[in-house]
């Protein structure tokens, strides 16, 4: 998988990337199956996976639980150099989730994920939304010390994982470099964003390909043997305002299919585009 400019930033993403919010808490998810969390060396096999299939992409926030701690002291054994996302604005502790968008609430998120992530800058940085996306952008002021840290060299990448059409197409118009939206092949009301960021310029980071696990019925017209993990790919990879697409999981069998998949499926967008 070649690696893509992530909007004009001068960071290059893996097409896919691996998502951790199993690396970190499962407690309060909403995935299929209970799960245990994966151990250190299980996490290295599943980065050892990932970069023989070609990703460099991983995508953490404070709201997953130990996840960043974790990746931070994992990645400080590993050799190679990743590309780490991180979020502000959510955090979990006992069982719960909060939200705070207030400046200094961002900093001070900010400033816990260089130390627990053990950089001096981070890669992506995204508002972790609760859903009041436009009110977030427009009033709470958090805007304001994601371009403060982009300007300090503090961050590469900023903008706002979003719930709403509202909040990405707001996100651009504000400068914001990506949004991370939801799309796939059974939730493509997001799909306007997409459009926006092929037209500005910008990256979309795809984000619930799989539905969180539940995916969905194959389409009707595609029959019914079509494996739900192609279809998404091939969906989403087949619109150019997808730079790259988080997947989540702690299984080291679907992670090497998903970097098969992915890679193809990118593949054929680009033979057609
Ligand atoms: N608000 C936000 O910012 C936000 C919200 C949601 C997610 N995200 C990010 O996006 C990432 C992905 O989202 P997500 O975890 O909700 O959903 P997802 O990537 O659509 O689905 C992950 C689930 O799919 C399963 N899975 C993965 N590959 C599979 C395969 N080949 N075959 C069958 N099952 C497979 C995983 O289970 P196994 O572990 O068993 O493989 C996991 O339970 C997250 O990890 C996170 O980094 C961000």
């Amino acid at each position: 998988m070649d690696l893509r400019a992530l909007a004009g930033t001068g960071i290059l993403v893996s097409p896919l990337g691996l998502g951790t919010v199993k690396f970190g808490r499962n407690q309060g998810v909403k995935y299929p199956r209970p799960f245990d969390l994966p151990t250190d060396t299980e996490i290295h096999r599943l980065l050892d996976v990932a970069r023989e299939g070609g990703v460099n992409y991983l995508d953490t926030a404070p709201a997953y639980g130990t996840s960043e701690e974790r990746i931070g002291h994992i990645l400080g054994e590993r050799p190679e150099p990743w590309i780490v996302g991180t979020k502000a604005g959510e955090t979990f502790a006992d069982g719960e989730s909060r939200h705070d968008f207030a400046p200094e609430a961002i900093r001070t998120s900010l400033e816990r994920s260089l130390r627990r992530l053990r950089r001096d800058r981070l890669d992506i940085v995204l508002l972790h939304s609760d859903g009041n996306d436009a009110a977030i952008l427009r009033e709470s002021g958090a805007v304001d010390v994601l371009r403060e840290f982009r300007e300090r060299g503090l961050a590469g990448a900023v903008g706002i994982s979003t719930k709403t059409v509202e909040g990405g197409l707001l996100a651009f118009e504000f400068g914001l470099d990506v949004v991370m939206a939801t799309y796939n092949p059974w939730q493509r009301d997001e799909e306007p964003v997409l459009d926006a960021a092929v037209r500005a310029g910008r990256s979309v980071l795809v984000k619930k390909a799989l539905g969180s696990g539940w995916m969905g019925r194959a389409a009707p017209e595609s029959g019914t043997d079509v494996d739900p993990v192609r279809q998404a790919f091939r969906f989403i990879f087949s619109h150019p305002g997808a730079t790259s697409v988080v997947v989540g999981t702690v299984n080291p069998e679907n992670l090497r299919k998903n970097c098969e998949i992915a890679a193809r499926a990118v593949g054929t967008a680009e033979k057609f585009s």
